[in-house]
């Protein structure tokens, strides 16, 4: 993707979710995405780590619950509403992309990002899983959510402009997915539930490698 045509994406999707926030503040999270979530931070207790960092925070539905749970909680998301939100509740978060992340190389214990990598082209997601194992410490676990199909595709979902333009979505096979991912670490857990039409969620807990330089 050229530097220009992710700028303009970047724009479209901070419009669209600065509006949008509100509305999905209080939309409850999937029955199945809580479970995951419960048991993933169950894994992080048994592991001893502390530092969580959230990539795509939103308005901080799964943050409030993970720094609920003790953990010492950072997000970052694109969407300055969103970011606003998270503080006022409490959260650290700040204003950053997946793609540019503002912290030093290992820095946190774990990482967390549902239903944003979806927004992030196939010709960047390299660059972008790159930079969030660069922020993990080696050896820490990444829980990745998306929507993902049978078929591979990219594409942009219309809402008839009720929060904004257009978004852009990568929809990609499990097999796409934990291909891509395999570059980074071991695919230690994958799961999927129904979703709208053909599609399905994509659960996958990655684990980066133990020593920085080794897999990707
Ligand atoms: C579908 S929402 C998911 C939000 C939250 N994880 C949730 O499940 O409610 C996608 C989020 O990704 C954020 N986002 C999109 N592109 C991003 C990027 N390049 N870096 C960081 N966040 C991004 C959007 O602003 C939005 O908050």
């Amino acid at each position: 993707m050229s530097d220009s045509a992710r700028a303009q994406r970047d724009v479209d999707h901070v419009t669209y979710y600065d509006n949008e926030f509100a509305e999905r503040a209080v939309r409850d999270l999937p029955e199945q995405r809580v479970t995951r979530r419960t048991a993933y931070l169950e894994l992080l207790r048994r592991e001893r780590r502390r530092s969580v960092l959230e990539l795509g925070a939103g308005p901080g539905r799964d943050g409030e619950a993970i720094a609920g749970a003790g953990f010492d909680y950072t997000g970052v998301d694109l969407a300055p509403r969103s970011v606003a939100a998270c503080r006022s509740s409490g959260l650290e978060t700040h204003v950053a992309s997946v793609l540019d992340l503002p912290f030093p190389t290992g820095s946190f214990d774990a990482g967390w990002t549902m239903s944003t990598l979806l927004h992030i082209a196939n010709s960047d997601l390299h660059r972008a899983v790159a930079e969030i194992v660069r922020v993990l410490r080696p050896g820490a676990p990444l829980a990745i959510g998306l929507w993902g199909d049978e078929e591979s595709r990219e594409e942009y979902w219309n809402d008839g402009g009720h929060f904004g333009p257009p978004r852009f979505f990568s929809i990609r096979s499990d097999q796409a997915l934990h291909d891509a991912l395999r570059r980074f670490g071991s695919v230690e857990q994958t799961a999927t539930w129904p979703g709208r039409g053909s599609m399905h969620y994509q659960w996958v807990v990655l684990r980066t490698p133990a020593q920085r330089g080794a897999g990707a």
